[in-house]
Formats: C-alpha cells, structure tokens, sequence
C-alpha cells in the first residue's frame, strides 16, 4: 500500500503502454491468456489441445510479447505467475528474442522478491534479475500534509493535531493505509480511535497474509521466532542462544529477513522490526 499500482498505471498511461493486472491469475496459462487479450487475440483461434500442453502456451505467450514489444509493458501482481517456472522460461526466451523489450514487474515485496528478484543458479533468470525500485513511504511531513489536506475538504469532520499526529506515527506513511484511515473518518463517519484501529487490523492481516506466502517453503518456525522476537529489538547473542542455531544458520536467516525489508540492523548490531502494521502482522502468524 505504498502507491505501486498508481504509480506504474500512471507511468503506463504516459508512456502509451500496456498495463495488466495479474491477481488472481496463476501460472503460464492464466498469464498467457490474460496478455493475448491484451494484444486483441481472438482466444477461439486457439486449439484445445493447448489446455494440456504448457510449452504451447509459453509459445503463445512469447508471440504476445512479440506483438507488444515496442511497447512498454507493465505488470501488476505478478507473484503467482511469477512463481511458474514456465514462466520464467518464456520470459527468457521472449528477452533472448525481442532485444526491446520494457517490462516493470510489480507485487508485494514478500511475495515477488524470490524468483524475480534473487534468481537461483538453475533458473532461467539467472543473471537477469531486474533493476529493483522500491517505493518508499511517505515522510512524516508528507503524510502530515496528505492527510490534513483530505480532511480539510471534509469541515464537518473534526480532527485534532494530536489525532493526525497519532494516525502518522502509527501508519509509518503508508499512503494506501492513510487514505484508508482518511476514508473511515470522512466517508464511513467512524471516531478516531475506531478509524485507526480498523485501519491497523485490515493491514495487518494483509501483511500476514505476505508474510504466510513468503514463509512457505522456508523454516517457517525459525523464522517466525526470529520475527517475533525482533518485534522489541534484539541482540546477535540473544538471538543465538534463543534459537539454539549456528551462526551460519543465524547468519543466512536475518540476512533473508533484511533482504526483503522485514527487519532493520542498527550500526550498534541491533536487530528490530520498525514498521507498526508489519509488527502487528507478525503476532498474528
Ligand atoms: N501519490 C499518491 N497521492 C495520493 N494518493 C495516493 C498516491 N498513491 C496512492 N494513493 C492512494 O493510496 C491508495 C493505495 O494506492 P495503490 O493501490 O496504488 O497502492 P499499492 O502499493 O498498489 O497497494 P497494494 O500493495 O495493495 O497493491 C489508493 O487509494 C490510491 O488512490
Ligand atoms: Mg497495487
């Protein structure tokens, strides 16, 4: 809820692309068709066997970007087609052949940094990982003036300095969760303290829900117990001792966590979860 979608849709619009949003689509198949609509593919045109054979879609797929390469192409929500080993392969072969190409890739930072962004030795994207941009939060003073802003065009709804304060400390400058807050108070009329509290538990659980798909296939417990236990700031020793770990294992775990943006290190060795809504999401797993 940093603004992504808005930003690559404006991004899209200027630049005269192609944007398409992949939630709810899995796999080489679902990406293939969604991306055939969009260069105005007639999907009767192609056989049923298809239904069967993954390469022939990621032929399919690699025709469609033939027919928007000169274009730029962005794509949202892409973490579970990501996720498609089709997928990547056809990525590849379709960058080996369309030299051209422009692709913004975007989702949640969780989910999407695994096999776009750190591609393993054996993966087709090895060595192709794309330039990573992540869209920071709002500043203090940002958030401050978003918010008053909103409001102010609402003057039957009364909202105090320490109110604005408050809802700015606690949201970290998520523009997404902001609007959210600025939504309960003006449009659905809740109070203040109802307005935040909804606000930190709907964005809570949709972190969770991140955090759930990130954890899979990882030492979840390990992981979990180190999430847990950085929500109040810890020590290298403290960690060691209470995860009865190697420092190897430690090691490789907080570097993972810090690589996402899940946890901060401090110049002291210091080891904390700074983000309000992902420390609430974390004592939800
Ligand atoms: N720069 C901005 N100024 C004002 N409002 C914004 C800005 N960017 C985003 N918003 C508003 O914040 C909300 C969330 O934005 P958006 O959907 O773009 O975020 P997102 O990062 O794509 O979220 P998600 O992680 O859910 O996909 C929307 O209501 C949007 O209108
Ligand atoms: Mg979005």
């Amino acid at each position: 809820m940093t603004g992504k979608t808005s930003l690559i849709k404006t991004f899209a619009n200027e630049k005269k692309g192609v944007y398409i949003n992949f939630l709810d689509t899995k796999g080489i198949e679902g990406f293939a068709r969604k991306l055939l609509t969009q260069t105005g593919f007639d999907m009767s045109e192609i056989g049923v066997d298809l239904k069967v054979f993954h390469a022939k879609w990621s032929k399919v797929a690699e025709d469609a970007f033939g027919k928007l390469r000169k274009r730029v192409i962005v794509f949202d929500e892409i973490q579970n087609v990501a996720s498609s080993p089709y997928f990547l392969k056809t990525l590849k072969t379709a960058w080996d052949t369309y030299h051209e190409l422009k692709i913004v890739f975007s989702g949640p930072y969780i989910g999407l940094a695994r096999n776009l962004l750190e591609p393993a030795e054996a993966s087709p994207m090895y060595g192709r990982a794309p330039a990573v941009i992540t869209l920071g939060l709002f500043s203090k003073q940002v958030s401050k003036s978003f918010l008053s802003d909103g409001l102010e065009e609402h003057p039957d709804i009364r909202v105090s300095d320490e109110q604005i304060d408050e809802v700015i400390d606690r949201l970290n400058g998520y523009v997404g969760w902001l609007t959210y807050y600025g939504n309960f108070r003006s449009v659905r009329r809740l109070s203040h303290e109802k307005s935040l509290s909804q606000t930190l538990r709907e964005g809570s659980k949709l972190i969770s829900s991140e955090l759930n798909s990130f954890l899979e296939k990882r030492q979840r417990k390990l992981y979990v117990k180190t999430l847990r236990m950085c929500i109040n700031g810890t020590r290298w020793s403290e960690l060691e001792s209470e995860l009865g770990v190697n420092s190897k294992v430690l090691w490789g775990v907080l570097n993972t966590l810090k690589s996402v943006n899940l946890l901060e290190e401090s110049k002291e060795g210091y080891y904390s979860v700074d983000d309000p809504i992902l420390k609430e999401a974390i004592k939800l797993l």
